[in-house]
């Protein structure tokens, strides 16, 4: 998150004294920079010049319509995965030709409206899938394009429940049934398979899977054009990782767009990425108010008033995210500090730090890198209020969703 900063002691977001924004907005709260989201577009657009792909943004990291918006503004896509994120990107004012639209499970009312609003691909994930596009596209009268999504077998090294790619994974097609599908299509009337499509998961640091990846579609593509099949588009997903602490690793998005670009020139073929986190991770935050510093024997428990209802990673990946102080104090912690929620679950817990500079009841930190995963993961557990988001542009700050009101969620 380059656009945290220290200023005195104090973090701040462009000149803007963090803590004074807590004065006035109850906490907890997102916020999200959208310096910090431009920054990451050019730096993306940058990374692929030369293979110019369509840049679907992952609606599921991120459905704040305001940060849709100034993705729809700078020219990205959008790739969905359920009628309600594709009703939130159209109405955001992304064009039906530049959405997406991947998943498992689309039901029939989803696939319909897909249709009806002239999508540039339904993903499909399994033959049943297929069949029911087809079905559906007859009684509609018309004849569509779609992509059909392989399971590569490729286990990337991130999370288990972030991989989507290997063969255990309930994802995509085995690249055998796709060829039977291929020698089949004289079945389907009422569609053209013109997209294959590829996602092996969420959080990948290391290029080395995409190179893997790389070379299992191109092996593919040879094969099709053997059986005299053209697809117009490869969409290769997304997954790039992110640093969650100053210290971890970065992905070499520079590489990785010069591999792609190889991949291009050679196939000669239209690239599609499907991106959330890598667009708008390290946007957002939490600002969270510290409710009680809790001493035991073995730690300090920090009890803070955000909790796994509103930032649920930690909870169900173990997945932690720097925690910042508001102000920083000189004088650390004796002993170690865990930084905890409110709720009922030992689960709700955002990290242990060996040494941590000394907080206080009332105090304030930050959560950073929360702008993927993070408010679309929230729930209402413990009968919570969904929580409010803020913008700051410049020296701008304005909030772009409003807290939940307990009396609306009873
Ligand atoms: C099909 C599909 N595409 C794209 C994404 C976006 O992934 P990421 O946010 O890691 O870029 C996901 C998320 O896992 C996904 O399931």
């Amino acid at each position: 998150m380059d656009f945290l900063k220290f200023k005195n002691n104090k973090l701040s977001v462009n000149n803007i004294d963090l803590k004074k924004i807590t004065k006035s907005k109850k906490t907890p709260y997102y916020f999200y920079s959208f310096d910090q989201l431009n920054k990451n577009i050019i730096k993306l657009k940058s990374a692929f010049k030369s293979s110019n792909p369509l840049i679907c943004f992952a609606v599921k990291a991120n459905s704040n319509i305001e940060v849709i918006k100034e993705l729809k503004n700078k020219g990205l896509g959008a790739d969905v995965v359920s009628l309600g994120e594709l009703k939130l990107a159209l109405k955001a004012g992304i064009k039906a030709e530049k959405i997406v639209f991947s998943g498992v499970g689309k039901s029939i009312d989803e696939i319909e409206f897909a249709i009806k609003k002239g999508i540039l691909s339904i993903n499909a994930e399994s033959k049943n899938e297929i069949d029911l596009i087809n079905a559906v596209s007859q009684k509609l009268k018309k004849i569509i394009n779609i992509g059909i999504r392989i399971n590569p077998n490729i286990k990337a090294d991130t999370n288990k429940k972030i991989t989507t790619g290997d063969k255990i994974n309930k994802f995509g097609i085995s690249i055998d049934d796709f060829y039977k599908i291929i020698k089949s299509k004289s079945h389907y009337k009422n569609i053209n398979i013109n997209l294959l499509s590829v996602h092996i998961g969420s959080q990948i640091k290391d290029i080395i899977f995409y190179k893997k990846l790389l070379i299992v579609i191109e092996k593919i593509l040879k094969n099709l054009k053997k059986q005299n099949h053209i697809v117009q588009y490869v969409d290769l997903g997304g997954g790039m990782g992110i640093p969650y602490f100053k210290t971890d690793k970065e992905f070499n998005i520079k590489k990785f767009g010069k591999m792609v670009d190889q991949f291009y020139r050679k196939q000669k073929i239209k690239i599609i990425f499907e991106i959330g986190r890598y667009l708008v991770g390290n946007i957002g935050a939490i600002i969270s108010k510290v409710i009680y510093v809790k001493k035991t024997k073995d730690r300090y428990f920090i009890i803070l008033d955000t909790g796994m209802n509103d930032m649920a990673r930690s909870a169900i990946y173990e997945a932690f995210h720097e925690i910042l102080p508001l102000e920083k104090n000189t004088k650390k912690f004796k002993i170690k500090v865990e930084f905890v929620g409110p709720i009922c679950e030992s689960s709700d817990t955002f990290g242990l730090y060996k040494s941590y500079p000394i907080l206080k009841d009332g105090d304030f930190v930050c959560i950073t890198n929360c702008g993927a995963y993070g408010r679309t993961l929230s729930s209402n557990y413990n009968m919570r209020p969904l929580i409010e988001e803020l913008v700051i542009k410049r020296n701008k700050i304005k909030t772009v969703r409003k807290r939940q009101k307990i009396e609306n969620i009873i």
